[in-house]
């Protein structure tokens, strides 16, 4: 028996239920245990690190069904977990599969993660950006889903990439070229997957403690020496409240404290789409405009942050005048180029963009009045990109790489009628019709300018 059983009296408020009668007898042993686990963390106790480690191994070999982690997940959701907890939970995922070995690259070891937005292709443009500067970007990405996009569907848009690497390939990769993007393999954090595939179909994602252990669990497997965080605020954010988006930045900061990385995080605004393309394959294309110098105000503003932090984590003198540098000169364009080469990747998309599968017909949203873009409903934006094909909203739906938005007109823009808000494109005529009609809901126009709110909230450093 691993725990003993709860013999205090339960409390006065605490709701009579079956896990207080006595058990059926056919229930399991590893079914009763969890059972007090979940009863616990529902009467807003604190669990041990042996109850975490014991649940999530548990769960990790499918002797706890469903139902029961999803009782316990929402216990969380609504109890919370103090940072013992968190990283007890996070060290418990991360220890459900392989922690990589990269003491034999010299070079500094340093990762992006972002907490997920709209239109956010940063990590395509940053991760070569920083090879080029010296630092191995050991990059395993994650997927879309619901508004929010991801790293790994765009790069799939490229012809013939490859994201599903094994870990030799990848390790390999980033001795030769010091920079890799691969999806979470079935050998890093395995259970968070399965978790995380539960949370989103029972409303428990957006958890604090879960989002962090969730997060760092793949992260630190990556046997980092530092980590760049961008969370991200605002309406296309997981995060809506300020308040709260701090409190997931002090949380994984003091996480990655404990086990020995340190860990800066940028909170950014997400209240508008980041750059001027959503969609997976017209975001890859604006990623290497970006690389080629040609990138939005905004969307370089958010990469030089990130990298700047990147930089100081390594050492690597010369701030942002170096990663302008590295653009210039078209150091980084080259890394990108062999990334995409080295896997599988059509790398004639350079030059040729014709060669990405982007839509062909196009639909415009146009202003009925004019104005200043008050706010725009970047959570919807997402959530059209999804109803275009171009987003999921389950793990295993397909999506359609070829259709997104271009997006015209941004927050504290000044608009006319009949100036484009958006361009749409997509080859489905009547889901492109649908998109536009409701797109047009997405903009709020005032008569007066709201003024400009910054992209850069705030730099916390460990
Ligand atoms: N991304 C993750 O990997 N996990 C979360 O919980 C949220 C975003």
């Amino acid at each position: 028996m691993i725990f003993k059983k709860n013999k205090k009296k339960p409390r006065k408020d605490a709701t009579r239920d079956s896990s207080q009668s006595t058990p059926k007898k056919n229930a399991t042993r590893e079914t009763l245990q969890f059972k007090i686990i979940i009863r616990k963390k529902r009467n807003g106790k604190k669990l041990n690190e042996q109850e975490i480690k014991y649940l999530i191994s548990e769960y990790a070999k499918f002797n706890i069904p469903d139902y029961q982690l999803a009782a316990f997940l929402m216990a969380v959701y609504f109890q919370g977990m103090d940072i013992n907890e968190t990283t007890d939970l996070m060290q418990a995922m991360m220890c459900s599969g392989k922690v990589l070995n990269l003491s034999n690259i010299r070079k500094p070891k340093i990762d992006k993660h972002s907490t997920g937005g709209v239109g956010d292709k940063v990590s395509l443009i940053l991760a070569p950006l920083m090879a080029s500067c010296g630092i191995c970007v050991p990059m395993i990405s994650g997927r879309g889903l619901g508004h929010t996009g991801g790293t790994l569907d765009k790069l799939e848009s490229i012809p013939g990439f490859r994201t599903n690497l094994n870990l030799k390939s990848f390790i390999l990769q980033l001795k030769r070229l010091g920079v890799a993007m691969i999806g979470q393999t079935g050998e890093i954090a395995p259970v968070d997957k399965k978790i995380y595939a539960l949370r989103d179909v029972t409303a428990t994602v957006a958890s604090i403690p879960l989002i962090a252990a969730s997060i760092l669990s793949k992260k630190l497997a990556e046997d980092l020496d530092g980590l760049v965080l961008d969370i991200k605020f605002g309406s296309g954010a997981f995060m809506t409240d300020y308040k709260k988006t701090k409190k997931l930045a002090r949380t994984m900061i003091r996480i990655s404290e404990r086990a020995g990385v340190k860990v800066t995080v940028v909170i950014t605004d997400m209240n508008n789409p980041l750059g001027k393309y959503i969609g997976n394959s017209l975001e890859v294309m604006e990623a290497i405009e970006s690389l080629k110098g040609r990138g939005s105000k905004d969307l370089m503003e958010v990469t030089f942050a990130l990298g700047k932090e990147m930089l100081k984590m390594a050492k690597i003198k010369g701030g942002i005048q170096l990663l302008k540098k590295k653009i210039s000169s078209n150091a980084a364009l080259d890394i990108f180029k062999q990334i995409v080469c080295a896997q599988d990747g059509d790398a004639l998309i350079f030059n040729d963009y014709t060669r990405l599968p982007v839509a062909r017909h196009t639909y415009r949203v146009l202003a009925t009045k004019s104005g200043y873009v008050h706010s725009i409903d970047n959570f919807q934006v997402g959530m059209l990109l999804v109803k275009l094909g171009g987003g999921r909203m389950q793990m295993e739906d397909r999506i359609d790489p070829s259709c997104g938005f271009q997006i015209y007109k941004k927050i504290g823009d000044r608009v006319k009628p009949g100036n484009c808000l958006v361009k749409i494109y997509c080859d489905n005529p009547s889901k492109a019709r649908l998109v536009q009609r409701e797109m047009r809901n997405v903009y709020v126009i005032r008569r007066k300018p709201q003024s400009r709110k910054k992209l850069i909230r705030e730099t916390i450093r460990s």
